[in-house]
């Protein structure tokens, strides 16, 4: 049984039989499997969510399990119950393996440490958010075959971005060349990265725009939404330099019009709903890596 807290730690090897088993589910596309028919698996989100939430759920009934959803807003979380009683508390009932997302770093590896069950991160913080790195190699893999000397070009709010750091971590392990490209203020000098203008930025073959998170700035952190857009935005104007063969993506939600213009985001060269629909069989790879 093992737990999934981030790829800055995985090895290159179990990152790639979690894409290749992700393949495999993908390629026996039976409606249920009977693979984790038994195990509960208990979705817990101290934060929003719906993407991976319901794809987790999605990949847990494939595979056969029964499920459990947690929502701290309806829950005793409200009444002050703290996030390590609360799991400890579903453990205790019976669970068999754990997704959580929550904000605080550091607090998934400490409970990792006194939970028995396989932990899986679901987002924390902005540290990572390992699965959805996962889909988004697997995206690429699907579309170029190797990521070996793959130019990935990160664009928008890093200094927030679990998404970013996950993805640069695991592509580094796979020979990918990883640039960002970010305002002075959202921009992660900690990480060693060359940052890039967007001219160059959208050069690469792929172009990963990050959704600007309102919800984790201090006011003033972008002046407008226009603004924004003119300056970092993939608008169709920009859109029209990147190259044929070069893929557009998102983790999602996006905020259309800001970041990247509503037309784009089901532009032929976009995979941003593929990466929605990858995500149910890499979380599958997940789950049952978590249970068997
Ligand atoms: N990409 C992603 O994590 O989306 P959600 O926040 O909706 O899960």
């Amino acid at each position: 049984q093992r737990s999934l807290l981030g790829l800055k730690e995985l090895g290159r090897d179990e990152i790639e039989s979690i894409l290749d088993r992700a393949a495999y589910w993908e390629n026996h596309p039976v409606k249920i499997h009977k693979e984790l028919q038994g195990n509960i698996a208990a979705n817990m989100f101290f934060e929003n969510s719906t993407r991976t939430r319901f794809s987790f759920e999605v990949a847990e009934k494939r595979l056969g399990a029964e499920v459990i959803n947690f929502a701290a807003a309806a829950s005793s979380v409200e009444k002050g119950e703290s996030i390590y009683d609360t799991v400890r508390t579903l453990e205790s009932m019976g669970i068999d393996v754990g997704v959580i997302r929550l904000k605080p770093i550091g607090l998934l590896a400490e409970l990792a440490e006194s939970i028995k069950v396989p932990l899986v991160n679901a987002g924390d913080g902005n540290n990572e958010h390992p699965t959805q790195a996962l889909l988004d190699l697997y995206t690429m893999r699907k579309q170029f075959g190797n990521l070996a000397g793959l130019n990935v070009s990160i664009i928008g709010d890093i200094l927030h971005s679990r998404v970013a750091r996950s993805n640069l971590y695991a592509l580094r392990k796979f020979g990918a060349n990883v640039s960002f490209c970010a305002p002075q203020n959202m921009q992660a000098r900690e990480l060693d990265v060359p940052y890039v203008t967007m001219d160059e930025a959208i050069k690469a073959d792929v172009v990963m725009m990050l959704r600007v998170q309102l919800e984790r700035h201090d006011s003033g952190m972008i002046k407008s939404a226009e603004e924004y857009r003119e300056q970092y935005g993939l608008t169709v104007e920009r859109a029209k330099s990147i190259a044929d063969h070069a893929i557009i993506m998102h983790p999602a939600p996006v905020n259309r019009n800001v970041e990247i213009d509503g037309d784009l985001v089901e532009h032929p060269q976009s995979r941003i709903f593929p990466q929605m629909e990858n995500g149910v069989p890499i979380r599958m790879a997940v789950i049952e890596r978590a249970l068997t």
